[in-house]
């Protein structure tokens, strides 16, 4: 279902109701308090990034292997137009370039950053590129193996498996203000592949709030607004980003990525964030677990996931999908 446009409905007033995102009865012994009552989706986050350089066919594969329910393809573009799989625009970090000769002369400074650039090279260019893990206390056995696909070689392969998607469309401010406007290149690939609808098995993910808005304008593939800061989490004012409120943000986007900060104050007692979210029908899935990255509190990893599950969540983005499976898994069996 399309939903109201942003500006229109924060004028109007209206409280929208996503149909789409409608509680379900629950019917299973968990008592899952997820909207459709359902156990949460576990999102491998740059595939099984913990173990495998990430966003990488074989990362994908060896998430979808372990179980997980969703692989997630963040996504740049390429001077020639294509999205490719890649955290950020710069590739000193996760790719191999900085040993290519080839490439010496194609530095350049940008966001205060003297590095290569995704959007400087061509697909063909980037393709010869090596992936590497750029997490340091990580096995390096992999890098410089596995190429940089494309985000239709992603798509490829969860259409093969049966698996979701939940691609993430980064900096497409700075990408238009270059000239290379991601939307249409991603409308033209989720058409092409008929997951432009409201039951795709995908949601996109996006920081701003603006981009969204307006692919909302086009597509009624679930999209998943992702926030990252909130200094205090105040019921008045409900204030999550500089630039939108909860409240804002379901008038165009089905669900919320929030850092998982965001749902668990230091204490380790619950915000209230995910019932506020659910109350306006937006799906919750906080990022990001990480087996190998401790909580401020101390908890460990199966306690962290035991407590983020039991809030709700629809979701969890984590590096190490077989660990939340086996999390979520135990807890069902109980
Ligand atoms: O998309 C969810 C999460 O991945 C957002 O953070 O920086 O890891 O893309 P990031
Ligand atoms: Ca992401």
């Amino acid at each position: 279902m399309r939903k109201l446009g942003w500006t229109t409905a924060i004028t109007s007033g209206i409280l929208i109701g996503l149909a789409a995102c409608s509680p379900q009865p629950m019917d299973n012994p968990m008592q899952w308090q997820t909207l459709n009552g359902e156990a949460p989706l576990v999102i491998a986050h740059r595939g099984a990034s913990g173990l495998r350089p990430e966003h990488t066919l074989e990362g994908y594969a060896l998430a979808v292997a372990q179980g997980a329910d969703v692989i997630e393809p963040d996504l740049v573009m390429t001077s020639d137009g294509f999205l490719i799989v890649r955290h950020d625009r710069y590739l000193s970090t996760s790719t191999n370039i900085s040993d290519l000769p080839e490439f010496a002369g194609r530095r350049r400074v940008s966001d205060g950053r003297d590095d290569w650039w995704a959007e400087d090279l061509t697909l063909d260019e980037i393709q010869t590129l090596r992936a590497r893990q750029p997490f340091n206390g990580r096995s390096l056995e992999f890098d410089d193996q596995f190429s940089i696909p494309t985000f239709e070689d992603v798509l490829d392969l969860a259409a093969a498996h049966g698996v979701r998607t939940e691609p993430e469309v980064k900096s497409p401010g700075v990408l238009t203000a270059s000239g290379l406007d991601p939307m249409p290149e991603l409308i033209r690939i989720l058409r092409e592949r008929g997951l432009d609808h409201a039951e795709a098995p995908t949601a996109i993910q996006c920081f701003e709030p603006d981009f969204l808005a307006r692919l909302n304008e086009h597509i009624d593939t679930p999209l998943l607004m992702l926030v990252f800061s909130m200094q205090e989490l105040d019921p008045e004012v409900d204030f999550m980003t500089p630039t939108v409120s909860l409240h804002d943000l379901a008038t165009f986007a089905d669900g919320v990525g929030p850092d998982k900060a965001l749902l668990i104050d230091s204490d380790g007692h619950d915000t209230g964030f995910v019932s506020r979210a659910h109350a306006l029908g937006l799906s919750v899935h906080p990022w990001t677990f990480r087996d190998d990255q401790p909580v401020a509190d101390g908890a460990n990893i199966e306690d962290e996931l035991q407590r983020i599950y039991r809030l709700g969540v629809d979701g969890v983005f984590t590096d190490f999908p077989e660990t939340a499976i086996r999390v979520r898994d135990e807890m069902q069996a109980e």
